[in-house]
């Protein structure tokens, strides 16, 4: 494994994201994200910890891959939202945005449930990966078509606790 991207990186970009996210929203307005589970985990914490007290959040689950590198091209529910989005400001936060297919999905029933407005925000973006074209408001670091871990990212749920985002090399897809 190769690191491409060093923890102090990461944290460095976290926090002028965390700004530029909060900068973006009527003062005072409530923020409520939804994480993506897994992969989002580690990128939601760090997110809504350097972010101020406005912020409110939720989990949400569904699976693309399986245990492989390949995405299926199916996306399904695994877990859903225990909070009601009508008129909230709503942030998906997300760990990676490949062929797009995962957030597409979400984007669409999410937005069938009425927040107030709704944007994305997406630790990694693979643009040459992307099979249909999705809007991604918020974007850590773009990458090259590598398959990654570490982050909350994992590979046979493996390395999802690692601190930096390495390659993984020998990849099969
Ligand atoms: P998409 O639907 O193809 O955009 O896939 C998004 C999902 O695939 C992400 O939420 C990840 O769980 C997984 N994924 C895509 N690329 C990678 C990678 O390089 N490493 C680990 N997981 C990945
Ligand atoms: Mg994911």
């Amino acid at each position: 494994m190769q690191i491409l991207i060093p923890a102090e990186r990461i944290q460095a970009r976290i926090r002028e994201l965390a700004g530029q996210i909060e900068a973006d929203y009527p003062a005072d307005d409530e923020i409520h994200l939804v994480c993506v589970l897994k992969g989002g985990f580690v990128f939601m914490a760090d997110l809504v910890r350097a972010m101020g007290p406005r912020v409110t959040l939720d989990f949400i689950a569904v699976s693309s891959y399986g245990t492989g590198k390949k995405s299926s091209g199916e996306v399904r529910m695994l877990k859903d939202l225990d909070s009601r989005l009508e008129g909230r400001h709503v942030i998906i936060v997300e760990d990676i945005v490949d062929t797009g297919l995962t957030l597409t999905y979400l984007q669409d029933i999410l937005r069938a449930r009425a927040p107030r407005t709704l944007r994305t925000a997406c630790f990694l973006s693979k643009p040459s990966r992307r099979v249909v074209d999705v809007t991604v408001e918020y974007v850590g670091f773009t990458i090259d078509d590598h398959f990654v871990v570490g982050y909350g990212l994992d590979y046979g749920e493996r390395y999802r606790n690692l601190q930096d985002i390495s390659v993984l090399d020998g990849a099969d897809g």
